[in-house]
């Protein structure tokens, strides 16, 4: 692999081309293969060791396709299988989502609400690594399980998600937090909900946004920097190519990539 050989990334599904979106825009140039294990997703739902297998079997793809490092775009992921990843692929840069966020949001704050799927959240990655950054800092987390289907079937402006949303965050609104982190990538889709039901004066961490910048130092600290005058091209692989995925992943992405998406088999 050489600095003009692509960026991997990759997710359970489809939300992580919210990451995918945001590591774009700070490095337009770059080659990008992103892979979404839609044939297998919710990860949230699972145990630690299926969540460790399926990511080992995305990274072995990605491995594959010569990337010159991996995204861990899916937070369940990055919360259980990160350190594992980092171990047996020693050879290729791997980053994840929670520490950049974690840092980010000690930086924000001092009493910072945590939402994510019930994974991410039984694994407290969040709270140990904003832990590691501020001793002081008072971390509150929330399961959000029903989010992900809800996004995920494009019912983004439904009463019923509106009504979800309320009995969720009023936990964290009374709570009285100063600072969110959007913990899993489906939610900065309906990050304007959100901000608006925990309140519009917290701010608010999206790890999409906190990994690119990580992702950027990287690669310029070590000359990776891919070096083309054009923009880079985007590759993107599922392990399951149905039309509805195609149109969630143009409403994650914020962009047409009809036809552009292979099936693969892991
Ligand atoms: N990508 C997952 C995450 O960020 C959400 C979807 C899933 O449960 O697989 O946690």
């Amino acid at each position: 692999m050489s600095k003009n050989s692509p960026i991997g990334i990759f997710d359970s599904g489809l939300g992580g081309l919210t990451v995918a979106k945001q590591i774009v825009k700070l490095l337009p140039r770059e080659d990008i293969i992103y892979l979404g294990d839609t044939a297998r997703v919710p990860y949230g739902p699972r145990s630690p060791e299926i969540i460790k297998r399926f990511s080992e079997e995305n990274t072995q793809f990605l491995i594959s396709k010569k990337v010159k490092c991996i995204v861990i775009a899916c937070n369940t992921s990055s919360a259980v299988a990160s350190d594992y990843l980092k171990r047996k692929f020693r050879k290729t840069p791997i980053f994840e989502v929670i520490n950049p966020a974690a840092k980010e949001a000690t930086g924000m704050g001092n009493k910072i609400g945590v939402i994510g799927t019930r994974a991410t959240i039984a694994s407290h990655a969040y709270e140990k690594d904003i832990n590691k950054y501020s001793k002081s800092a008072k971390v509150i987390s929330l399961a959000c399980p029903l989010f992900v289907p809800f996004i995920e079937e494009g019912e983004i402006k439904s009463d019923g998600l509106k009504e979800v949303a309320r009995e969720y965050l009023t936990k964290l609104k009374i709570k009285k937090i100063d600072t969110l982190v959007m913990g899993c990538t489906h939610y900065p889709i309906i990050g304007k909900l959100i901000a608006r039901e925990v309140d519009n004066h917290v701010r608010i961490v999206d790890p999409g946004k906190s990994v690119a910048k990580e992702v950027f130092d990287f690669l310029s600290k070590n000359k990776m920097l891919n070096e083309q005058k054009t923009s880079g091209k985007k590759n993107f692989f599922v392990t399951d190519l149905t039309e509805r995925f195609t149109k969630v992943a143009e409403m994650f992405l914020g962009q047409k990539i009809k036809g552009k998406i292979l099936e693969v088999n892991l």
